[in-house]
């Protein structure tokens, strides 16, 4: 059984968006995985770096949509992204160039923990927003398809805003 697993309680009603999430998620099991099986610093680190990658890559699509769609909360919600983009690469040194073993399972536990409210909470909350609105689709593929499947390549460079 994965370490964490996606669920249709967790869909936003876009598929795009969704498909980025089940991509963290992805990412995140590998995490899991590679420490488990007990993979070196280097290699948890590319793990971790394709990780920050895809979730800026993320967060930057759904800002778009939620910017087309004219979410009143839009501020706080990426206020709350940079929070979480700060707090990761804190935790990230803190693991990575401290040595320190025992923040493994605390990196994994804040991701899964983090990325779960996330999408329950913050994430749920703008669905009413985007439901029914023509602009959704279109603000979410422009930066392209998501990754169902994703693989240790980075993914595109995030597109300039509007
Ligand atoms: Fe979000």
């Amino acid at each position: 059984m994965p370490f964490y697993e996606w669920s249709e309680s967790m869909s936003v009603g876009v598929p795009l968006i969704d498909s980025d999430h089940r991509a963290l998620i992805d990412l995140i099991n590998r995490l899991h995985d590679a420490l488990e099986y007990g993979a070196g610093p280097s290699d948890m680190d590319q793990v971790f770096q394709s990780l920050v990658a895809y979730i800026e890559f993320h967060f930057a699509r759904e800002e778009a949509v939620l910017a087309a769609c004219g979410y009143p909360s839009l501020a706080e919600h990426r206020a709350e992204h940079d929070r979480f983009t700060a707090d990761m690469r804190y935790t990230r040194d803190r693991y990575f160039s401290g040595g320190e073993a025992g923040l493994g399972p605390h990196l994994l536990a804040f991701l899964k923990d983090w990325l779960n409210n996330h999408i329950l909470v913050e994430d749920m909350a703008y669905r009413p927003f985007l439901e029914g609105n023509a602009e959704v689709e279109r603000a979410a593929l422009r930066f392209g398809p998501g990754l169902s499947d994703p693989d240790p390549t980075p993914p595109p460079p995030r597109p300039a805003g509007p």
